[in-house]
């Protein structure tokens, strides 16, 4: 009787820790790591670390390769290697870190190539190799991909910055057009460049800002934010209109500035200050391609000057650029590797040719594009992007819906400024056509 009332006890409590285990690790992650995953993992790094560290070369021997045996030399493997010394693992919120003392002669780079041999000894997501001062590595695990289920972060409110997704650090993902005024956006079809678009226009939407479209493929994915938007133009011609009256605009601009003495539009008084203008170019090739006819030849060769220009010199006059593609290479025009050039914030989706991950990263970080290229079809709205301070990380752009976007174009509406000049430009164009 005893016994089975026992039994049914440990049964009662067994099936507490599992729920209790399964509400934690649905609920706080955190917690459910601090208990159970990260003493796993511990051990897995303290007993794994000597068989680890000598398949990947990481260990070396006190005694030389070659001894003497009477009056003979005898070569061979050495016998006792030792394993660097390393710190007891420290957990984090994600993940934990391991301190290594390197062997005397050692290169961060042996551990770099090992990375591999960690996530699989650790059974962990992935491992970071960094070298916070000499002699010592840094490897940073974490516990499983936190872009799977992103949380909300939060960063403040500032003009000109948009707060776009998660970084794999769980930081917030912040694209600050002040900090970098141009950027490039790649990926492949539905990798969601229009995605991360759309999330940069809700988060600018409510900014004294001028937003302005081209969304050559008649208007679909742009056309959402009609409301929000100065301009949106839909096709090339149109493009073209936009982008000169814009280029005209900067003259003036510049005239203001160098009438006031200022070098930048954030030198003037409020008062003289133009408004800032965003322009969101969503499928670049649209913009490039030609048909073969001559008229086409030259609105793309107008395009390429005039995206060309407002880059080089719009920065420090409030004009931005935002371009997204499938490719930027140089198949699409002379003038793409220019204007590439000139977008110096970068993110990366899924690709589908190494080229296109090398050409937008790859003069940033040979890692970069590595990590780039690993991103499948199923992780959506995952890319690689670059951050301020010339480093780059893996991060995840919070979905935007379709009635999200709309609604926020909506409510922002009134904000949005009239660009007179602009408009009469496009004007003229529907004037032409009668
Ligand atoms: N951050 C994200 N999280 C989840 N799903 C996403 C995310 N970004 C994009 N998606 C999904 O991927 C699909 C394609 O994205 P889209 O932005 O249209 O790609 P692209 O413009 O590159 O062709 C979208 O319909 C959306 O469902
Ligand atoms: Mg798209």
């Amino acid at each position: 009787m005893n016994g089975s009332i026992a039994l049914a006890l440990v049964l009662a409590v067994l099936a507490w820790v599992f729920v209790v285990g399964d509400l934690l690790r649905r609920h706080r992650p955190a917690w459910h790591w601090y208990l159970t995953g990260y003493p796993a993992t511990t051990c897995r790094v303290l007993f794994t670390w000597r068989k680890v560290a000598l398949l990947n070369d990481l260990s070396v021997s006190r005694r030389p390769p070659r001894g003497l045996l009477g009056d003979l030399v005898v070569k061979g493997d050495p016998l006792r290697p030792v394993a660097p010394r390393i710190s007891f693992p420290r957990a984090t919120r994600l993940g934990l870190t391991v301190m290594v003392r390197l062997h005397a002669g050692q290169t961060p780079a042996t551990y770099l190539k090992a990375a591999d041999a960690f996530v699989h000894a650790w059974k962990v997501h992935a491992v970071r190799v960094t070298s916070p001062e000499r002699g010592l590595v840094l490897l940073t695990a974490t516990a499983t991909d936190p872009l799977l289920r992103p949380g909300l972060a939060t960063a403040p409110a500032a003009l000109l910055s948009a707060l776009v997704g998660v970084l794999e650090s769980g930081g917030a993902w912040v694209m600050d057009l002040r900090l970098i005024p141009h950027w490039l956006i790649a990926g492949a079809t539905r990798s969601g460049k229009s995605t991360l678009l759309a999330r940069l226009i809700t988060q600018l939407a409510p900014q004294p800002v001028a937003l302005i479209g081209i969304d050559c493929k008649g208007g679909m994915e742009l056309g959402l934010f009609t409301s929000r938007l100065s301009v949106l133009a839909t096709c090339r011609r149109e493009a073209v209109a936009i982008l000169g009256a814009l280029v005209v605009d900067m003259q003036d601009r510049m005239n203001a500035c160098r009438s006031a003495g200022a070098r930048s539009i954030w030198e003037l008084p409020d008062s003289l200050r133009p408004v800032p203008v965003v322009v969101i170019v969503d499928e670049i090739a649209e913009l490039y391609l030609s048909d073969g006819r001559r008229e086409s030849k030259a609105e793309a060769e107008q395009c390429s000057v005039l995206l060309l220009r407002l880059a080089q010199l719009g920065a420090a006059l409030g004009l931005h650029l935002v371009v997204a593609g499938q490719r930027v290479g140089s198949d699409l025009g002379p003038g793409v590797t220019a204007l590439r050039a000139q977008l110096g914030g970068r993110i990366c989706h899924r690709v589908n040719d190494p080229g296109t991950a090398e050409m937008t990263l790859g003069d940033l970080n040979k890692d970069a594009v590595a990590v780039a290229q690993s991103i499948t079809a199923t992780e959506r709205g995952v890319a690689v992007c670059t951050g301020p301070d010339g480093g780059w990380s893996r991060a995840r752009s919070h979905l935007t819906t379709t009635e999200e976007a709309i609604a926020a174009a909506q409510r922002h509406s009134a904000l949005a400024p009239e660009m007179s000049a602009i408009r009469r430009a496009l004007a003229a164009l529907e004037g032409d056509d009668k």
